[in-house]
């Protein structure tokens, strides 16, 4: 089968791209930054999105069977925003069904809704929405928190409680996440790509944390001996801003803070990855948080 994948030089895109790869399919990639070096020796083409020459994304896409959607945008930077991630993901679902292209496994979030207060989740709902009624066979991959090694949120909360003597948790930390590991994330793209149906999947993983014990198991982890305190939400945002300052980075931003707080990140389903952030994290502990995990400097180049 022939795949076009978003961001397979990026995340999660990576992975799902290496399994394919392993499995015999033709990969290509759709991404951003055509010019970075790719990880898989030449074997994946990459190609730019050309959201603004939908004619040109088309015909990029013409011949591909399964298209994987990874793109979307963290938090609004400079001109992109999360109305733009909105236009730019319906121009590559009118690009895939003018194409040919017979399904799309697509990245969501948990809990996403059309009519959420909060821009992230409404954009996520709409895009569903978009999706379901494209024509396109689809498989939707609803995640929380990807765990792996080239996660943002796990690895920079280790490196804050590796590197500060106080650690704040917004509100009361009671509200809950089930974090996925970045493999499990993609065997269920990979299963998505090879399905015949049209399904919505709660991709979490088989831990329920609070967002205290999540801490607090880090904090183990890595032996750290930062204080962790409980803070007002917004004084702990306006300290994340602080903090992002500082590294010159987004750190958490106020939609994360939000979808915490309004308890978005956890689901009653049964979980769909079986590899536990725990474990992972005490095998990994060598590593995980030393280093501070960029975001802005990975997407625009600062
Ligand atoms: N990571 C998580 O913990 C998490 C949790 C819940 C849901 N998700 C969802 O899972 C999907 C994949 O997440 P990921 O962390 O694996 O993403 P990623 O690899 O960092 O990025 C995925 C794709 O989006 C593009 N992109 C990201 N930020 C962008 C920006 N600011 N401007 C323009 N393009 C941007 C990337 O472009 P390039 O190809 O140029 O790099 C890449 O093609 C997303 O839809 C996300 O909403 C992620």
């Amino acid at each position: 089968m022939k795949v076009a994948i978003t961001g397979a030089y990026s995340y999660s895109g990576k992975y799902i791209a290496r399994r394919l790869l392993d499995e015999g399919h033709q990969v290509i990639t759709l991404t951003g930054h055509p010019d970075r070096p790719d990880p898989f020796d030449g074997k994946v083409k990459a190609h730019p999105f050309n959201f603004e020459l939908p004619e040109a994304l088309t015909e990029t896409l013409r011949g591909v069977d399964v298209l994987v959607n990874t793109y979307w945008v963290r938090y609004a930077h400079g001109g992109t925003t999360y109305d733009l991630a909105v236009a730019n993901t319906r121009t590559l679902i009118a690009a895939a069904v003018k194409a040919g292209v017979r399904r799309m496994v697509h990245t969501s979030i948990l809990n996403p809704d059309p009519e959420s207060r909060l821009p992230y989740y409404a954009g996520k709902g709409k895009l569903e929405a978009d999706i379901r009624s494209s024509g396109l066979g689809y498989t939707i991959l609803r995640p929380t928190v990807i765990f792996g090694r080239e996660d943002v949120l796990i690895n920079n909360i280790t490196w804050f409680l590796r590197h500060f003597p106080v650690f704040g948790i917004p509100g009361d930390g009671t509200y809950k996440l089930q974090p996925i590991f970045v493999e499990d994330l993609a065997e269920l793209a990979v299963v998505g790509v090879l399905s015949q149906d049209s399904t919505v999947v709660d991709a979490i993983g088989p831990e329920t944390y609070t967002f205290n014990d999540l801490v607090a198991m880090l904090k183990k982890t890595v032996d750290s001996r930062t204080l962790v305190m409980h803070l007002p939400p917004m004084m702990a945002y306006a300290a994340s801003r602080l903090a992002g300052l500082l590294v010159g980075d987004m750190v958490l931003t106020r939609e994360e803070v939000d979808g915490l707080l309004d308890d978005l990140l956890v689901t009653n389903s049964p979980p769909a990855g079986k590899t536990r952030l725990s474990e992972w994290a005490a095998a990994n502990a060598g590593w995980l948080g030393k280093n501070y995990a960029h975001e802005i400097r990975r997407h625009f180049g600062r």
